[in-house]
């Protein structure tokens, strides 16, 4: 049956009603929408649009049908569409007719923005949270790796030599960058769309500020038009979701890598691995291939909304509905694959001594010995030739730089001294001793700036948490 149906003559074909309904995934916002309707109908009975008593009914109802959802209670039907639909149609049974009164000064339109932006909030502090879990993960290991030198590499060719401890805050920096961008997020998020009405505003005293302040909402939309057709929220989120994404899987590849016993830098715990079901011998790290794996559906979801919105005339259009599956999907995969990262890493171990002879072989000291030359007083391009010929020689001749001779060494450049043979990756690390650099003072600085960033963090987390249930009206009592 129709439940806004006074004007049609004919139920909607059985097709229809399955390719528009949006209940299977829209039942999620249930409890966004049910507080979004008790702080609307408050504003109603406080304006008199309706009575206080109506008032003080629809807001009882209202509790009961989210306790029905919750207990499992509801039999979700198509035929009603969407969560709103379901609620209301709920009330009425529960409440009788003055239900109806309830949609009064609002459409689908400004309460779907609403649930969503509720909803959105909500996962906003979520992910940062989950962020700020992954960050002192990447601390405690930076902590107990503390003086492991690792090689550092560009073109996936040995460079130069680092402390494992920078190469882990490289990635603390990016969930650092991640979570401004949520929070940054979060400040167009936590904005009142409701009183858009269906596109126009609408013809009642309503008082939009007094929603917005039972909601917790910062403010309220300032067009209309605007309100209802808006979904740049849920591309931010998207956006910021697809570039957590990038950092997670580009950590996962060097997880996969490392773990390799062609690299055999790092072994995982055997709780977050996977075996094989022909070969015995198998340990897999298929949550690392997971993380790297599922990055496309969040860049997907990204995309196909950045379609969705592309050439949509205003006002609101259903294309729109295509935002919520999008979303949900993409909150299913992105937090899932921050806290399982972060068990991976805290329980995974280093081989140090493998990790040390690496960071040292494949003529890694060779710019350190460049700079030595540049000291003496060589400018540095001629430094470079010079110690290229070196390598040369060493290959030639089988040797490394710390125990090529002195004389082959002296032989392309008289200013080498016996001390050349004695840089070492642990020089090398603490020669680079600028902001930034790789130095163990740098990165004990830096290790410091990242636990208070942390720290930071995990306070706007609770401030938020504290806000958000502080006006959670189906918590607090009417
Ligand atoms: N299910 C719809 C959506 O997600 C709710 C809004 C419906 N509005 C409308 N005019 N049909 O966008």
């Amino acid at each position: 049956m129709r439940l806004w149906g006074g004007r049609f003559g004919s139920e909607p074909d059985r097709l229809v009603q399955e390719f528009t309904q949006s209940i299977d995934f829209d039942r999620r916002l249930f409890r966004q929408d049910i507080t979004g309707s008790i702080a609307h109908c408050r504003m109603l009975g406080r304006r008199g649009i309706i009575s206080a008593d109506e008032a003080a009914q629809i807001e009882a109802g209202l509790r009961r049908v989210a306790d029905d959802i919750a207990q499992g209670r509801m039999v979700f039907d198509h035929a009603l569409e969407d969560i709103h639909t379901h609620v209301e149609s709920r009330l009425r049974e529960l409440i009788g007719p003055v239900a109806g009164k309830l949609h009064t000064a609002r459409s689908r339109n400004d309460q779907v923005a609403l649930d969503l932006r509720l909803f959105l909030r909500e996962v906003i502090v979520d992910t940062v949270s989950l962020l700020a879990d992954l960050q002192a993960t990447l601390q405690e290991r930076a902590t107990d790796w503390h003086d492991v030198i690792a090689p550092g590499y560009t073109h996936l060719q040995r460079a130069q030599p680092v402390l494992l401890a920078h190469h882990l805050l490289a990635y603390h920096e990016m969930f650092s960058r991640d979570a401004d961008r949520f929070r940054d997020a979060y400040r167009r998020v936590n904005i009142l769309p409701l009183g858009a009405g269906a596109l126009a505003g609408l013809p009642y005293s309503i008082d939009r500020e007094f929603v917005a302040e039972q909601l917790g909402f910062d403010g309220v939309t300032r067009n209309s038009m605007d309100t209802v057709a808006d979904r740049d929220f849920v591309v931010e989120y998207l956006a910021a979701a697809s570039l957590t994404m990038a950092h997670l899987s580009r950590l996962a590849e060097e997880i996969v890598l490392w773990t390799t016993s062609e690299f055999g830098y790092l072994t995982l715990d055997d709780s977050f691995t996977t075996g094989s079901s022909l070969m015995p011998q198998k340990k897999n790290p298929d949550v690392a291939e997971l993380v790297r794996g599922k990055v496309g559906r969040v860049y997907g979801h990204l995309t196909h909304l950045l379609v969705t919105l592309k050439g949509l005339p205003l006002t609101y259009n259903r294309d729109l509905q295509e935002d919520k599956e999008a979303l949900f999907d993409a909150v299913d995969t992105l937090l899932p694959s921050l806290s399982v990262t972060s068990g991976m890493l805290r329980s995974a171990t280093v081989n140090a001594e493998r990790l040390r002879e690496a960071a040292a072989a494949g003529f890694s000291l060779a710019t350190d010995v460049a700079d030595y030359l540049v000291v003496r007083g060589v400018p540095f391009r001629e430094a470079h030739a010079i110690v290229g010929k070196i390598v040369q020689r060493c290959l030639a001749t089988g040797h490394t730089l710390s125990d090529l001779p002195l004389d082959e060494y002296r032989a392309v450049c008289p200013l080498f001294d016996e001390d050349v043979r004695l840089i070492d990756a642990w020089a090398s690390i603490s020669a680079r001793d600028v902001i930034g650099g790789t130095a163990p003072r740098q990165v004990d600085a830096a290790l410091a700036a990242a636990r208070q960033a942390t720290e930071d963090l995990r306070e706007w987390v609770s401030r938020q948490r504290t806000w958000q249930s502080a006006h959670d009206l189906l918590v607090a009592p009417a």
